[in-house]
């Protein structure tokens, strides 16, 4: 069948489509039937009872894939390369289950997850997932204070880090970052479970922390715990407009259909072959598609830590792929840009055998063109951009490779994937016409798989995602759809910026700087960049009389933003200006200074307060070279 068929076909029976799908999960209570109209937007398979573990792990081995690795660890990093069974993974996460569930976790408690790229924080999710706890994991990227704004929210029972993380030329202190988060936060886990890595053995605080080994010492391994279809498998934190970040949760039965349903259609993955996502286990391409999505289809899942760039150089990511067969690779286009950076001609591509591949996928920003063709004039294989969010935790849009290779428009994410009516509209709620931008919004419900709401936060779920344009879900994007159904994103409609792929949220930057004890105003813009796509720039108006020298100033809020938020947050400049441009009624013309950073043309807006402003933002960004030339 052709892509428009399967399309049209879930159009005309989404509750046949779905229940099809979901034919290929072993249920443990089969559901009676897909879509139930509860909660704020929908469930799915709600009277359902299944487990992901044994889904993702378990029944493989009991399919006769025991043997096939499941995992495999790459990292040019400690030069380590190692693999695990589906068989050795199942009695790992059994018996670090079985420990969580003897020292008290279980069904609906959760489980902070604060680990780098290693197998054993996939274990540690597939753990939490055979017991019915709910995990969340926090990148590796961010500070003390980030997790402890989690921890708060979530309330966890128990955490479990590792000892450190390892950036090129750098060791991730995980430990000294935990106590302080710990140290911040209200809430007090009952006990935290380290795990020890040979780059550095961190000191264990007596009473609370126990050693990942020790832990499990003698205990009785874990069977799985089937769990309601609407019960939460996880909870991960993504930026949202404020310092508080919007705790996304992912319903079990949804996420085994959709995922499953995914890998085969849209990356063109079956049991035994070898699917690799160069993403973090700390965003959500970590969850769907290097821990939970490859595993259910029963492919081999490789947790690579390392750079694009640097480990040890641009030829990493080509040897990964002809070394373990990968078939289907996923990345975000910054990462590529790196390569092509490094290597221009694609001199080092030249050095492997890639015959194994069949498809690249880029997500998590927008896929340039430049970026697109030369990664399909290096490895003449469809390059396929596809886009989605944290929120829905699979692609919106996509090429669907797995169906049907269909044209490629550079520029384009593609095509509305079934499940997803996806409609652009104008300020007042109305569809538009091909061509032309809107607000891109999904009419209710949306597919499995996506958020049901947030965690603690039903009222900010309803006004972040539903209040605006009632019967849909917005997405904070904006584009436009063409007049054969590709759809084009072009911008965010609210204050997230993407930084290397890496999603954050202008107004918790502008959090942390008003709090610099001489700032008395400020505004973060996100401003195009060449490598990261976009970079924060901050603005900063002093209070009267402050005599402490500018250069220290500027030094000292990056190292707060480094110090609150975290490194991944690139905070690196900061301009200060006697005003920021507003409208008359108070509102930061922040559109406005993007684009004249950006160097495009504008229209003075008709409600500022003061244009002359706008001159004063023009010579400021001209001190930190913007716009930046060529
Ligand atoms: N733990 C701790 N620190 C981390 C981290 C982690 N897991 N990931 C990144 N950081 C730190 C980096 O060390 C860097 O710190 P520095 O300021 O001391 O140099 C900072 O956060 C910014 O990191 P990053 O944005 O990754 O930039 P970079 O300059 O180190 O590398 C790229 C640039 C393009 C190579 C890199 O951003 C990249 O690989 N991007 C791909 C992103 C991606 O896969 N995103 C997932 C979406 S699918
Ligand atoms: P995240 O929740 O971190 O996955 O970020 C989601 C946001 O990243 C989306 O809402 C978009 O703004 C952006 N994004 C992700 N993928 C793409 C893409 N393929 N094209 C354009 N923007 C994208």
């Amino acid at each position: 069948m052709a892509y428009r068929d399967v399309y049209e076909g879930w159009k005309a029976d989404p509750e046949g489509f779905w229940m099809q799908a979901a034919g290929q999960i072993d249920w443990d209570q089969a559901p009676s039937r897909a879509y139930f109209d509860q909660g704020p937007a929908g469930e799915w398979f709600a009277d359902a009872r299944v487990n992901t573990c044994w889904n993702a792990v378990d029944r493989h081995v009991e399919a006769g894939r025991g043997d096939q690795l499941a995992i495999i660890h790459d990292s040019p990093i400690t030069h380590s390369d190692r693999g695990i069974t589906y068989r050795e993974l199942r009695d790992r996460v059994a018996s670090l289950a079985g420990a969580l569930r003897a020292k008290g976790v279980d069904k609906g408690d959760r489980v902070i997850i604060y680990m780098p790229m290693v197998p054993e924080a996939v274990e540690a999710m597939l753990a939490c997932a055979r017991i019915g706890a709910v995990h969340s994991v926090v990148f590796g990227g961010f500070a003390a204070h980030e997790l402890a704004v989690r921890i708060d929210d979530a309330t966890p029972k128990a955490i479990i880090a590792a000892s450190c993380g390892l950036e090129p030329g750098r060791v991730v202190h995980y430990k000294p970052l935990l106590d302080k988060a710990i140290e911040q936060a209200a809430h007090k886990p009952d006990f935290c479970v380290i795990f020890q890595r040979e780059q550095e053995v961190a000191q264990l605080t007596p009473g609370r922390d126990v050693a990942w080994h020790e832990f499990q010492f003698g205990v009785e391994p874990a069977d799985c715990v089937p769990v309601e279809g609407n019960h939460p498998s996880y909870i991960l934190y993504t930026s949202g407009t404020t310092g508080q970040p919007k705790g996304v949760i992912r319903h079990t039965a949804g996420q085994l259909v959709a995922l499953n349903w995914t890998m085969k259609n849209i990356y063109g993955i079956d049991a035994g072959d070898v699917f690799w996502a160069a993403s973090d286990v700390g965003w959500v391409v970590g969850h769907s598609y290097i821990c939970y999505g490859p595993l259910i289809a029963g492919a081999t899942t490789i947790v690579f830590e390392g750079k694009p760039v640097g480990t040890p150089d641009a030829g990493t990511f080509w040897r990964v792929i002809q070394n373990h067969k990968v078939k289907s690779f996923f990345t975000a286009p910054t990462a590529i840009r790196a390569v092509k950076r490094e290597d221009p001609n694609g001199e080092l591509i030249k050095d492997y055998n890639l015959s194994s591949l069949q498809a690249v996928f880029l997500a998590g920003e927008r896929a340039d063109p430049d970026t697109i063709q030369w990664l399909e004039d290096q490895l003449r294989l469809p390059v396929i951009d596809h886009w989605w969010q944290t929120e829905t935790g699979w692609a919106i849009a996509s090429n669907p490779f797995g169906i049907e290779n269909m044209p490629i428009k550079k520029g384009s994410p593609s095509v509305a994937m079934p499940g997803y009516d996806v409609q652009i509209l104008d300020e007042a709620g109305h569809p538009v016409a091909p061509g032309t931008l809107g607000a891109i919004a999904i009419k209710l419900p949306l597919p499995p798989g996506t958020l049901p709401t947030l965690w603690n936060a039903e009222d900010r779920f309803r006004k972040s995602y539903l209040g605006h344009y009632p019967g849909y879900y917005e997405t904070g994007d904006a584009g436009y759809v063409d007049e054969d159904g590709y759809l084009y994103i072009m911008a965010r409609t609210d204050d997230v910026i993407n930084v290397a792929g890496h999603r954050l949220s202008t107004g918790a930057m502008e959090e942390v700087l008003a709090s610099h004890p001489a700032v008395a105003e400020c505004a973060v813009i996100g401003v195009a960049d060449k490598l990261k796509g976009q970079m924060p720039v901050g603005f900063l108006c002093l209070k009267k009389g402050v005599t402490t020298p500018e250069d220290q100033i500027r030094s000292e809020v990056v190292a707060m933003v480094r110090d609150q938020i975290g490194p991944v947050a690139a905070f690196k400049t900061a301009c200060i200006v006697d005003r920021l441009p507003k409208t008359r009624s108070g509102k930061i013309l922040r559109a406005t200074m993007v684009k004249i950073a950006d160097g495009e043309t504008f229209k003075t807006p008709a409600t500022i307060d003061d244009p002359e402003i706008l001159t004063e933002i023009t010579t400021a960004l001209g001190g930190i070279g913007l716009p930046a030339k060529g």
